[in-house]
């Protein structure tokens, strides 16, 4: 610790307490609290008396009787250390207990981040960082790094029909903060009602709810979102693949949306979070392509790359982008510069296709063997989700409580979870969404054989 940082050093002499007195107990709270740790090093008398405007003889003192109580270890002609003693804990916590792996990971939103491209990753970081000027390190664009904001466009409109100008593109830290900075886009435009997809992903609920709007759950089946009826200043929805059932929005539907959505001016938000596994056939276009000026597009890595990452983008009509970009300035001023020109650098240089496409093979091979798996051990059941992402959905016969299932999954060390938990409204319609992200083809059958047999117990 040298002189500087002793500046924090607050003291003040009570009333009738000498000034070294008042040094001696502010020191002593300051090593019971441990905000001075063991084996710090204080500086020495003199530089603290000139820091602190005391004479020497004040800080010596202080120090010898710290030394006499024990709170400190002096060497002669060396500035004294804290001694380890124990804490008085400011508020006193238990150690977190490390988290155990469970045996079977099948946690349906978690891609398999050992898939993560590194070698690639650290050679475009190292090229960027290498070419980075002084104002590469400076404060930057809001709106993210107009070389990525460039690469997203392109990519995005060749991959998933999205049209966009860069100055349209917010780079944000995943989809969370996409929709963190809609919410409160929306909130200051005073909208008051956001609808979601009833069953969706829990932490969307939460952040509407968190900002202050009312959550209007939308009913879900094998079309889709259901749109007749909805009433609300802008919807949440997942259309090219429903988070966590697994359907796709129809036709129909889509069509229905849009219309509502011009009829009342209620704005839709599309979470494409991973629009890139489709198996079977090319993903349906976003519905952003489809109508720019009503639809907002929210992407991320966290599936293709790593959510570690947090980089994702959100795609919105001129006057809504420009209002995102002043959030993201209140929120963090910007995304981390040298990240986003490294993730420009593999989309322009074709790496992340390549890597998004062996991505795809892995994952569809794991689906192809899970659902053969799933045939061959529980055969009564159906299996719903078109073939893509990372997850699917084992429906349980009416009357099975999914939620007893899923206990008894985490006590045999399986995470998977109930289908109940990604509801806003309760339902008798129970399953398992389970995710094979992370489902090595050497588990499967393994994992399958042991999901099945406790299954099977409570059917
Ligand atoms: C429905 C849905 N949207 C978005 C995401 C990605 O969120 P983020 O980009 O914040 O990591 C996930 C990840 O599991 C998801 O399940």
């Amino acid at each position: 610790m040298d002189v500087d940082e002793a500046r924090w050093l607050t003291w003040e002499p009570g009333h009738g307490e000498t000034l070294r007195a008042a040094l001696e107990r502010t020191l002593r709270e300051a090593i019971r609290t441990g905000a001075l740790r063991e084996s710090v090093r204080l500086p020495s008398s003199r530089a603290l008396a000139q820091a602190l405007g005391v004479s020497r003889g004040v800080v010596s003192d202080a120090y010898g009787q710290l030394e006499a109580q024990g709170f400190l270890v002096t060497r002669s002609r060396t500035a004294p250390v804290v001694a380890g003693v124990p804490r008085t804990e400011v508020v006193r916590r238990e150690p977190e207990a490390p988290a155990r792996a469970p045996r079977y990971d099948l946690t349906p939103t978690t891609p398999d981040v050992t898939l993560f491209p590194l070698a690639r990753w650290l050679a475009a970081a190292q090229h960027v960082a290498r070419r980075a000027s002084t104002t590469t390190l400076d404060y930057r664009e809001p709106r993210g790094e107009r070389v990525l904001r460039e690469a997203l466009a392109d990519h995005l409109g060749r991959t998933r029909g999205v049209i966009a100008e860069p100055e349209q593109i917010v780079v944000v830290q995943g989809t969370a903060q996409g929709i963190c900075s809609l919410l409160h886009v929306l909130s200051a435009r005073g909208a008051s009602r956001v609808a979601v997809e009833d069953p969706s992903h829990t932490t969307q609920h939460e952040r509407i709810r968190a900002f202050g709007f009312e959550l209007v759950p939308r009913p879900v089946d094998h079309h889709g979102m259901v749109v007749a009826g909805l009433e609300a200043d802008a919807v949440l929805v997942t259309p090219a693949h429903q988070f966590p059932t697994g359907s796709v929005l129809s036709g129909e539907r889509r069509r229905e949306l849009l219309a509502w959505s011009h009829a009342g001016g209620g704005l839709i938000v599309e979470d494409d979070y991973d629009a890139e596994f489709r198996y079977d056939r090319e993903p349906v276009r976003a519905l952003q392509g489809v109508a720019p000026e009503q639809v907002i597009q929210l992407g991320t890595v966290s599936k293709t790359l790593a959510p570690a990452l947090r980089l994702g983008w959100l795609v919105a009509p001129p006057g809504l982008a420009d209002d995102a970009a002043r959030t993201k300035r209140l929120l963090d001023d910007f995304s981390p510069a040298l990240d986003q020109l490294t993730l420009a650098e593999l989309l322009t240089r074709g790496h992340y296709d390549r890597h998004v496409r062996r991505a795809r093979a892995v994952y569809r091979a794991r689906r192809d063997r899970l659902l053969a798996a799933l045939a061959k051990h529980l055969p009564e059941l159906t299996v719903e989700g078109v073939a893509a992402g990372v997850h699917l959905l084992l429906r349980l016969p009416p009357g099975v409580d999914d939620r007893t299932v899923a206990d008894a999954a985490r006590n045999a060390s399986i995470a998977v979870p109930p289908l109940s938990a990604f509801r806003i409204r309760p339902s008798d319609d129970g399953g398992l969404v389970i995710g094979y992200g992370r489902l090595h083809e050497s588990t499967v059958a393994a994992a399958t054989r042991s999901l099945a047999k406790l299954v099977r117990a409570h059917l």
